[in-house]
């Protein structure tokens, strides 16, 4: 039986574990609630014979040195212990982001850095790049909230459904399809803002223009992947008609 280690329990740590569970793959999910903190070195020596490691580990940070400090440690870590494991390492991280453009991101500055420690750490590595979840218009509204008011920076983004992204995910871990690199989009190029005033209720949404270059990359398409980004899952209007409300 394929035995696949998650760190993370979030978002992407949970929709792995259920396209995962679905096919029958026994799932070991770790994270600082198991006292598996990968701010530190770990290892998977008490966790039995594992196949792979998937990370779905996350800091919401906008400061670089914050992030670029978590999502390096957690891949050099993580990457360590899958070498002494001798198991593979998949990362999902994101379309763009090491585009010299968001450099002034913090954010996107911490997951450039990640993906640099990843592909020259110790580990078989397997990078999955997605395009911003859909997902993410709802948990934004949540987040980027000062009051009663939801602030939505202009983003021009090719979305994708988080399930989708586990279903690949899901399928290189079976060994269903195998790549070492793939980018993965949603059909369709929309804005963060066309997303917001989509959901069924957002509150008082309020576009928000991000300053400098880092904020006009934002704008300008930088985070639309390429030609040969492969394209999954539904549209965001069929996905949000069949979400339940
Ligand atoms: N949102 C998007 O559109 C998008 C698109 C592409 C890629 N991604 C990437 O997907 C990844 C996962 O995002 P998500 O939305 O699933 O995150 P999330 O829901 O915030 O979950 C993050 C998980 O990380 C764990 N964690 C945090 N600090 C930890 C630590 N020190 N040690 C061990 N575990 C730790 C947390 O669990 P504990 O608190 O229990 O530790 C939590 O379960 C991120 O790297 C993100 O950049 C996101």
């Amino acid at each position: 039986m394929t035995r696949v280690a998650i760190v993370g329990r979030g978002r992407l740590g949970s929709a792995v574990r259920d396209a995962l569970v679905d096919r029958d793959v026994e799932v070991v999910q770790l994270s600082r609630a198991d006292g598996f903190d990968v701010t530190r070195p770990i290892s998977f020596e008490a966790h039995g014979p594992l196949d792979l490691v998937v990370e779905a580990t996350d800091v919401f940070t906008n400061d670089a040195r914050k992030a670029t400090a978590f999502f390096e440690a957690s891949t050099r870590h993580i990457g360590a212990a899958a070498a002494a494991a001798g198991i593979g390492h998949l990362l999902v991280s994101i379309v763009g982001c090491t585009a010299p453009a968001l450099a002034s991101n913090g954010y996107y500055a911490g997951k450039a850095a990640q993906e640099r420690a990843f592909l020259t750490g110790p580990s078989k590595t397997t990078l999955l790049r997605t395009t911003l979840w859909f997902e993410f218009a709802r948990q934004n509204t949540e987040r980027l909230r000062v009051g009663p008011v939801a602030l939505v920076p202009s983003m021009r983004v090719k979305p994708v459904a988080l399930d989708a992204v586990a279903e690949v995910v899901a399928q290189r871990c079976t060994g269903l399809r195998t790549f070492d690199e793939l980018d993965v989009s949603g059909p369709g190029v929309t804005t963060l803002w066309e997303m917001t005033k989509a959901l069924p209720s957002h509150g008082l949404a309020v576009p928000l223009l991000v300053p400098g270059a880092g904020g006009r990359a934002l704008r300008d398409g930088t985070l639309l992947p390429s030609t040969t980004a492969e394209i999954v899952g539904p549209t965001f209007e069929s996905w949000l008609a069949a979400a339940p409300r």
